[in-house]
């Protein structure tokens, strides 16, 4: 006998029902697995056997074919285990297992039948419920992240026994419910606060724009100025999640097989700090079996870049694609794949290779071919890519004295969350949820400019010698001061402040 069972695969982020044929027929005894498979998949027969002989079911010596289709998608790792032995035990008619083409199954076993956790859960459940699949049998501990689709039942399986008993109702399973939003509510202790930073006002300010509009920024000062410092306090002041940012932000971590069993639904921007040392590989992802890289895990969240220069060159470059297109594209073997990445960039760096060009108080011993060697690293269509040139210069000495506190994260989440509300009723219908994300066609019907501000920025091109890209980043950025302001539209003032985060090429650059 033949049985079907609905399974699934993994396409970037998304999931497909793959159905797992098993024929249990007569013949030579053997036991094969068709439709590209690759070796996790194949080892699956050990594992079912075992398991299943641990769960007190022998299997008669037949002729076993396991076909996974669509046959021309490759097929990867363990999580076919469970539909293969389920499979099995259903063209034996050893179990009579209801409703099966309503029913989706997956995880990996262990010898001795018990049920481990699998990448990509989530995924998994939403490819269900828009297949129309309503039961979802998943690993006990990837459970809650399944649960996060309404309108499935999840049941949490601990063994392949624990499905059988479910089917002939001698235990049955209880569907997990879970309150998304639980995890939205929690209240949270901030690790760190802006009003530990003395002075440095305008670089908070640039950085609640950044916050404010999802803008990539670049921090540039001497060592011990606070870069660091400040780039690690942005999480606190940035705009909460919706509940789709979250998903898609949850769906990428499940994929890449992170997602902490406590959290089933990450409901905070993510803040990727990855080192310089970093392979590029493991920052843009990919690999023989493809995984999201740093880009992507930082979506919707920020990816931290301290001392940007001592990144390698090609990792570096390698950021220009995704900063472009929101979306990286990843090759392997014969195809390939996309993962989302709409990230902020923060990065960070000293002036030169001693760390003092430009600062007020120290002199730099660099050559002028050093101080030029050093900053050619950060080359100029990434340079141009990033929409917020921050010059830091060492605190003063009486702001590190002054006693009055300044004002804390709380305070300043509050006006970047009001300013994100109005681009969320902005972009409804655009599909888009910051103005950093906003593409040309965006820029025409969203910062439509008077005769004034057109003058203002005609003057400041011409002078400064900015690039086409130039301009539109400094639109977006005026759109966002604007959004801060509670402006409609664009005025003087939000141009010229936007102009001023432009300026920093010119200075170091392009001396
Ligand atoms: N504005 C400031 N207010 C309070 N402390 C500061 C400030 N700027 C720098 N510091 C102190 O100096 C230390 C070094 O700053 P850091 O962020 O590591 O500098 P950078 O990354 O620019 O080299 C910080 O850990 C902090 O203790
Ligand atoms: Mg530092
Ligand atoms: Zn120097």
């Amino acid at each position: 006998m033949i049985s079907i069972i609905n399974s699934f695969g993994l396409d970037g982020i998304n999931g497909y029902i793959v159905t797992v044929e098993v024929d249990a027929g007569n013949g030579m005894p053997m036991f094969e697995i068709v439709g590209l498979p690759d070796i996790a998949v194949k080892e699956s027969r050990q594992r079912i056997k075992s398991a299943l002989k641990n769960t007190k079911i022998d299997l008669p010596a037949k002729k076993y074919v396991v076909n996974l289709a669509p046959a021309d998608l490759k097929k990867e790792g363990a999580v076919y285990d469970v539909p293969i032995a389920i499979g099995v035990i259903s063209s034996l008619g050893l179990v009579s297992f209801e409703n099966l083409s309503e029913s989706m199954f997956l995880g990996e076993l262990s010898l001795t039948g018990e049920i481990r956790k699998v990448k990509g859960v989530l995924p998994a459940a939403i490819c269900a419920k828009k297949q129309g699949i309503k039961n979802v049998f998943v690993p006990k501990d990837n459970a809650a992240e399944a649960a996060m689709v309404d309108g499935i039942s999840v049941f949490p399986c601990n063994s392949i026994k624990d499905i059988i008993l479910h089917f002939t109702k001698e235990n049955v399973i209880t569907p997990i419910e879970v309150d998304v939003k639980q995890y939205f509510n929690a209240s949270e202790e901030l690790e760190c606060d802006f009003s530990e930073v003395k002075g440095q006002e305008n670089v908070k300010r640039a950085l609640e724009i950044a916050a404010a509009g999802g803008h990539n920024c670049l921090l540039i000062g001497s060592p011990g100025s606070g870069k660091t410092m400040l780039a690690k306090r942005l999480p606190t002041i940035l705009p909460d999640l919706t509940l789709e940012e979250a998903l898609e932000v949850t769906k990428i971590h499940s994929v890449a097989g992170i997602l902490p069993q406590q959290t089933p639904i990450i409901t905070k921007r993510p803040f990727r700090s990855p080192h310089h040392t970093t392979s590029t590989v493991a920052l843009s992802g990919g690999g023989s079996v493809p995984k999201p890289g740093e880009v992507s895990l930082a979506h919707h969240g920020v990816l931290f870049l301290d001392e940007f220069p001592e990144y390698k060159k090609e990792a570096i470059e390698v950021l220009r694609q995704p900063l472009e297109d929101c979306t990286v594209t990843v090759s392997r073997v014969q195809s390939t794949m996309t993962y989302p990445c709409n990230f902020m960039l923060i990065a960070a760096m000293n002036p030169c290779k001693c760390g003092y060009y430009g600062d007020p108080n120290h002199e730099c011993t660099c050559t002028e071919h050093q101080i030029n060697q050093y900053l050619s690293r950060i080359s100029g269509p990434v340079l141009d890519r990033i929409d917020l040139h921050i010059e830091i210069n060492p605190v003063q000495y009486d702001d590190l004295e002054e006693k009055s506190v300044s004002e804390s994260s709380k305070e300043i989440k509050k006006r970047v969350n009001a300013a994100r509300e109005i681009q969320q009723r902005r972009f409804k219908s655009d599909g888009i949820f910051s103005n950093s994300q906003m593409t040309t066609k965006h820029i025409k019907k969203y910062c439509n400019l008077g005769t004034q501000e057109n003058l203002l920025l005609k003057v400041a091109f011409e002078k400064l010698g900015l690039s086409a890209r130039a301009y539109d980043r400094i639109l977006k950025v005026a759109r966002t001061i604007a959004d801060l302001d509670k402006s409609d539209d664009i005025k003087t003032k939000h141009i010229s402040e936007a102009i001023q985060y432009r300026n920093l090429d010119r200075k170091y650059w392009n001396r």
